[in-house]
């Protein structure tokens, strides 16, 4: 990687009070998982994630997306961690204060040792009860497309956030929070089109902090960024912590 830290960068986080970061699913696209936008393949090339990640599409057709959730953990069951999901869980242990806020649903971040992770969206490894709410840890306890609550015999489905839905209110409230408070805000391989996820940074920017985004390509945030470093995340973010922490 030939990507040289501008020593603003380096200090900015040395001296950092707190260090939130944002990730999306770029995080994950070196551990082989397909971020939101990319092209979908084989049988779900021919459905658009935004049409199928709804409450209408569930109502409609709850076997058809409960089998496509089937299909992303079957993906994200074969998904390792990268070198950047443990960068930041290194760099949590070295800032004096750091929240992980996270719209990916993959649980990457966890499985590399992040702890209090905040989920936006959810996660693919939980399901609750389509009317209760009522969440569950895992899949595998329950059986059928969609799996039926033993008791109460409603449908069960996936602890994620669809379109139109609103996020969950202490996730988002912590992560606004945070926002309002850091010094150093990473945003980490999110394309920043959906809110209210993308318009944390505005908090930040709004309190001078210092805006880092890594991403390879730009998104509407990159001209607002004190630094856009166009590079990928697993690539980045090890050299990052290495640079500032040793
Ligand atoms: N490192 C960093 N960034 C990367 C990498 C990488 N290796 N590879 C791709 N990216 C960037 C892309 O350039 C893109 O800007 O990651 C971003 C992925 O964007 P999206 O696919 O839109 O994912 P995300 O921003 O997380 O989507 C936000 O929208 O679709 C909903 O709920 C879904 O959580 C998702 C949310």
């Amino acid at each position: 990687m030939s990507y040289q830290f501008p020593p603003q960068i380096i200090e900015a986080l040395q001296q950092a009070k707190h260090i939130m970061a944002l990730t999306g699913a770029g995080t994950s696209a070196e551990s082989g998982v397909p971020t939101f936008r990319d092209a979908q393949t084989g049988l779900w090339a021919q459905y658009d994630p935004q049409e199928l990640a709804t409450p209408d599409a569930w109502a409609r057709n709850p076997q058809l997306v409960w089998e496509w959730y089937t299909w992303r953990r079957n993906l994200v069951a074969e998904a390792r961690p990268n070198a950047g999901h443990y960068a930041l869980a290194k760099m949590a242990q070295h800032a004096n204060q750091f929240t992980l806020v996270t719209q990916n649903i993959d649980n990457l971040h966890q499985e590399a040792g992040s702890s209090n992770v905040i989920e936006l969206h959810g996660n693919l490894r939980r399901i609750k009860g389509a009317n209760s709410g009522c969440v569950y840890p895992n899949w595998e306890a329950f059986t059928g497309s969609p799996p039926q609550e033993p008791v109460s015999g409603e449908y069960m489905r996936p602890d994620v956030v669809w379109f139109g839905e609103i996020l969950p209110e202490v996730q988002l409230l912590s992560a606004i929070e945070a926002s309002q408070a850091c010094d150093v805000y990473l945003l980490i391989g999110t394309s920043s089109l959906v809110h209210p996820a993308a318009s944390l940074v505005v908090n930040a920017l709004r309190n001078q902090a210092t805006v880092i985004e890594i991403n390879p390509n730009p998104t509407p945030i990159t001209e607002y960024a004190t630094y856009a470093i166009p590079h990928p995340s697993g690539e980045i973010l090890p050299a990052l912590v290495t640079a500032v922490w040793g």
